[in-house]
């Protein structure tokens, strides 16, 4: 009897863990807080998560997840490109763009659904390159 109840505090604890990691969510998808590239120079972002439930992915920019614009997406085995043509997505799931320049700033979301949809966001600070010099 005593050991029945260890086990149903242990299990109830457990499921309560559970429900707890559910309600964070914030462990199911992690971006770099910050990347800095200076102009012309790719940027890389990596998403982690676990890939074994991926249903769909999406890398969306603009400061409000639900307003951000798609650049590139990943629905099953299929990716959906955007009309930025400097955007790529990696084997592992980074996003990256091509000759940055300054108009790239901004912060940058790597959206998963797995049983549930999750996100985490990256702010991008691309700082201006070398100045090129004119002759007159
Ligand atoms: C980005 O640049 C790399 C290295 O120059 C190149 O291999 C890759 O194909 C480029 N990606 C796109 C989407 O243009
Ligand atoms: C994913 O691949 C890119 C280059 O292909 C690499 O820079 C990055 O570190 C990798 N990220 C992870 C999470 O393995
Ligand atoms: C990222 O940018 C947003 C909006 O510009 C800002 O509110 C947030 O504090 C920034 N986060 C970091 C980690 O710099």
């Amino acid at each position: 009897m005593e050991l029945f109840a260890t086990v149903h505090v242990a299990f109830i604890t457990s499921l309560l863990f559970s429900v707890f990691k559910l309600i964070m969510c914030q462990d199911q998808v992690t971006t770099p807080g910050t990347v800095f590239v200076t102009e012309g120079e790719i940027a890389t972002f990596y998403c982690r998560f676990d890939p074994s439930n991926l249903v769909a992915l999406d890398w969306k920019k603009g400061e409000d997840v639900n307003t951000a614009v798609s650049l590139i997406r990943l629905f099953k085995t299929r990716t959906i490109r955007g009309d930025d043509l400097r955007v790529d997505m990696t084997r592992n799931y980074s996003l990256t763009i091509n000759e940055t320049t300054q108009a790239d700033s901004g912060v940058y979301w790597c959206q998963v659904t797995l049983q549930g949809v999750f996100e985490s966001s990256t702010n991008l600070t691309v700082s201006p390159g070398k100045k090129k010099l004119v002759y007159i």
